[in-house]
């Protein structure tokens, strides 16, 4: 309560009185109640009220008000109402208080809300009554209240003004923000990066009327060294500005201090100037081993093995240099320019050089250096040594065991040891015109698959001991069978016989060699198939007149043939409802209804109509069918067939968990099939989403949502892009973000998307990421990792569809293929890509080749020295670990946790159960 003074200009005064309350607490209260005498005019003011940033004040009065009737004898003289005022001053003191200067703000009266209070023996009603005051712009007002002849008891009076408080939002904060005046304008306040954190877009806030933020726009993000919460701790470092996480030092490499941008690399170890700091530090490489050498006439043949120690790096190379000595063997001179080497004397990329023009009846001796990019950096040098080494025993002459147009059995003799025991083998093998590849054998033979038919290779071996390499063998050469299936496609019918058997011998291959076998699994398919549609869609949109279209491509229904049972949905045009309809001479069938309605435009009513055009133009059993329209009388509808369980989403999430793998996969190749049917049609459908996919009481899933621009508008998943367009940035193609490039590959990226939305069922593609980041994240290479329990074959082709060249993705007919082998062979596949062939032997996971491959394939790269150190280093081990043994070597977040354990997942577990049930739809 403020200070109040009181005036009594005519009648008598208002009384301050303390009262007790029913809790016996003081309660200070302003009272008049002059209601026997006519013409009452008594005032009460308030101190000075410094207005302070507010333009608008609120005063809030609590009072009592005696019911006139309450009071006998008063009829004529007692009022149920008083006066409120007010006076903008910028004087604070010495203001004389003069009536008309006052600007009345109301009449108060009694409101019929109230609450009992006990004044002694009186029982009284209690008003609240809210006023707002304003615009003010002097610096301060005075209220003043004025008595007409009431019975009172002002009890509180209440000022204050509403401001937006101090917040922080995507790392900016805004300061306490006071609404304009106007409550239909907001005021855009611009945020400030808190300590360590730099803005990508302003940051933005704005101040609503009601002292509310609204509408925050652009965000700040940590900068080097910090993350979200804190600075990164010692033994971790961020070094790029942006809201992820501090990552762990990369190996060889350590921070002491708080908040480091950068690791520095241990005592040995180097970066060199174009090595990312998220690289491991290196060093440079060990000497080069096994150097022998090979004289020809006038050639000399170096030959050596690279370093057992390539420093961590790739970037290897070797020097030769030359020296020709004397008899006395300390008269040495370099002649490295005398001489002609080939490809040259440095940096050979190859182990190997040869040497040429040497003088007649001269001592040469040549010491190969290998070297690396931080070979500089060091002082340690490594020439190979030109003393022969005590190497491992040579491997005599291959055997071919046995050979298949895409596989071959060799073996080789055990060399007889002398020393050291052998570690294992090395297989090299490379097609005669391509680059090679590289086995590791502990026997003495090697099956090599995933080979091409009617080509030409080349085999050889070397042993390992702990002094290294042998030299290769003699080189074996083996041309694969031909198979003309494969080379001459177009002039060969396969029967279902003979592509089923073709179909294993892949999947054999597939196992091996990953995601390029795929693409030949589902080449082969194209081939088999073939097409099978020939008619095309016609845009309506092409027809001057649209109802034209309508008329051509749809049936008219006459009302009376419909019945409306129930509202199933709002689509943006009206109601969605389920009911039936009569077909003369037929079986009356369930149908949803889209309405339009009322009050349209023409134009509404034109690209309402638009899907049932297009939609009119397909038949096939995995697009939704249109029975019909009625454009003739009001409301204009759209009838279609009615899909019992409703959008594929909203059913997969209700069922999470309830389906096998092999029914997930007949939904998808439903959906495939669908889409094949929509591109061989020469349509794009732009939206493809489990949302906009219907299911019905057979599971039988079907694409629904036609009409290309029209259909994003409905689409609440759809957002604004930069150029403008609306586009439901999850589930579309790089490409038709960025430029707008749709097209069935693009759809074929929307089809991976929705493979992992059900095989998750029905997750939220990236989940909470926000758009902007899906679209940095997708641009740096990240992609979706599989869903828990999903095989790595199905991970496999949704990889397939988010290939960032659009025409290295599936065509849908190729997944229609894979996906209809998956479902005729579960088991086959399934083996052939997750289990042992017999126990005890090594698995096979066709996309990794080591844990760290693996770690960075699910974006979990920080924690490949938590994997290492706690000796986790095969992935054999890794398939083995329980979520408990990822906690304990140190992934702290949940998300993280659960992300490798569902990976873990699809490399083992789930997939033994799937096979071990049999896979029954
Ligand atoms: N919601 C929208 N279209 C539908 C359909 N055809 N069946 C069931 N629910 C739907």
């Amino acid at each position: 309560m403020f200070c109040m003074e009181c005036y009594h200009l005519s009648g008598l005064l208002w009384d301050a009185i303390t009262e007790m309350d029913e809790h016996n607490r003081p309660i200070h209260t302003f009272q008049v109640c002059n209601v026997m005498e006519p013409n009452q005019n008594n005032w009460l003011r308030s101190n000075w009220i410094s207005r302070q940033a507010a333009q608008k004040v609120y005063v809030e009065l609590r009072f009592t008000l005696r019911d006139c009737n309450s009071i006998p004898w008063v009829s004529g003289t007692c009022k149920e109402t008083f006066n409120l005022f007010y006076h903008e001053t910028d004087e604070a003191h010495g203001v004389k208080f003069r009536p008309a200067q006052y600007t009345k703000i109301d009449t108060i009266a009694a409101d019929e809300s109230f609450t009992q209070m006990d004044l002694g023996d009186r029982i009284l009603k209690l008003n609240t009554e809210v006023r707002e005051v304003g615009p003010i712009n002097r610096k301060g007002f005075y209220l003043a209240f004025q008595d007409i002849g009431a019975c009172i008891a002002l009890v509180s009076v209440r000022v204050y003004y509403k401001k937006c408080p101090f917040t922080l939002r995507n790392l900016a904060s805004f300061p306490d923000t006071v609404p304009r005046v106007d409550s239909s304008s907001l005021v855009e306040v611009r945020g400030a990066c808190v300590d360590h954190a730099e803005e990508r877009d302003t940051p933005k806030l704005f101040c609503g009327a009601d002292g509310d933020w609204l509408v925050p726009l652009g965000r700040c993000v940590c900068s080097v060294g910090y993350e979200e919460i804190d600075a990164c701790r010692p033994g971790f470092y961020k070094a790029y500005a942006g809201n992820i996480k501090c990552s762990k030092c990369p190996p060889h490499s350590f921070s002491y201090g708080d908040a480091s941008a950068i690791c520095r690399c241990e005592k040995g170890f180097f970066r060199a100037e174009k090595d990312p700091p998220t690289m491991a530090c290196t060093r440079p490489p060990s000497p080069p081993r096994n150097l022998i050498f090979n004289l020809n006439d006038t050639c000399l043949l170096l030959e050596w093995s690279p370093p057992s120690d390539t420093g961590g790096r790739r970037d290897l190379t070797y020097n030769v240099q030359c020296k020709r000595c004397g008899p006395e063997p300390d008269h040495c001179q370099l002649c490295e320019d005398e001489l002609r080497f080939l490809p040259g004397p440095l940096g050979l990329t190859n182990a190997t050089v040869t040497v040429m023009d040497f003088s007649a009846h001269a001592n040469y001796t040549f010491e190969i250096e290998s070297l690396n990019g931080v070979s500089d950096m060091s002082s340690r040098r490594n020439p190979a040594t030109s003393q022969p080494q005590q190497s491992p025993s040579l491997v005599g002459t291959l055997k071919k065991d046995w050979a298949s147009p895409n596989s071959i059995a060799l073996s080789w003799q055990q060399p007889e040891q002398t020393t050291l025991p052998i570690i294992d083998y090395e297989v090299k093998y490379y097609e005669k015109v391509l680059k090679y590849s590289v086995y590791d054998s502990k026997a003495p033979s090697v099956i090599v698959s995933g080979l091409k038919p009617a080509t030409w290779y080349v085999f050889s071996v070397r042993t390992r001991t702990a002094a290294g390499y042998s030299s290769y063998s003699p080189k074996y050469e083996y041309e694969t069978t031909g198979d003309c299936k494969y080379l001459r496609p177009s002039t060969v019918l396969i029967s279902s016989n003979m592509a089923s058997d073709q179909g294993q011998v892949l999947v054999i291959v597939t196992a091996a060699v990953g995601g390029f076998t795929l693409l030949v699994i589902l080449t082969l398919f194209l081939l088999i198939t073939g097409s099978e549609y020939f008619t095309t869609y016609v845009d309506p949109d092409t027809y001057e007149d649209p109802t034209q279209a309508v008329h051509e491509f749809t049936k008219e229904i006459d009302p009376s043939r419909i019945r409306i049972e129930r509202v199933i949905g709002a689509g943006e045009f009206g109601e969605v409802c389920s009911g039936r309809l009569r077909t003369p001479g037929k079986k009356e069938i369930a149908v949803a209804i889209k309405t339009l309605k009322g009050g349209y435009v023409e134009r509404q009513r034109r690209d309402f109509l638009r899907e049932a055009s297009i939609m009119g133009q397909f038949d096939h059993p995995n697009i939704i069918r249109l029975e019909g329209v009625v454009t003739k009388s009001r409301p204009v509808m759209i009838v279609v067939e009615y899909m019992e369980n409703g959008s594929l989403d909203s059913f997969l999430r209700q069922h999470d968990g309830h389906f096998t793998v092999i029914q997930l996969v007949g939904m998808l190749r439903g959906i495939a099939s669908g889409m094949k049917y929509l591109s061989d049609m020469g349509y794009v459908h732009r939206d493809l989403a489990a949302r906009n996919i219907l299911v019905n009481s057979n599971l039988v899933c079907k694409v629904s949502d036609f009409g290309l621009s029209r259909v994003l508008e409905d689409d609440p998943e759809a957002a604004y892009t930069t150029t403008g367009g609306k586009i439901p940035i999850r589930w579309t193609a790089p490409e038709a973000i960025s430029y707008r490039k749709f097209s069935s590959a693009s759809d074929a990226w929307s089809y991976g998307i929705v493979m992992w939305e059900v095989m998750s069922y029905g997750e939220r593609p990236y989940w909470e990421m926000s758009n902007q980041d899906v679209i940095l994240s997708i641009e740096e290479g990240y992609r979706l990792p599989a869903p828990m329990g999903c095989p790595v074959a199905l991970h496999q082709l949704m990889l397939h569809c988010w290939q960032k060249e659009r025409n290295h993705r599936p065509k849908f007919t190729d997944i229609v293929s894979f996906l209809d082998k998956l479902i005729r062979n579960p088991s086959t596949v399934l083996k052939n890509f997750f289990l042992p062939e017999s126990p005890g032997e090594e698995m096979d996971y066709p996309m990794f080749i080591s844990v760290g491959d693996w770690l960075d394939s699910i974006k979990m790269s920080q924690y490949k020295s938590n994997f290492m150190a706690a000796g986790y280093n095969t992935l054999d081990s890794v398939a083995r670990m329980s979520i408990e043994d990822v906690r304990r070597i140190g992934v702290e977040l949940i998300g993280h946790q659960r992300r490798i354990i569902s990976s873990i997942q699809t490399l083992h577990l789930q997939l033994l159960h799937e096979h071990e049930k049999g896979f029954h739809v």
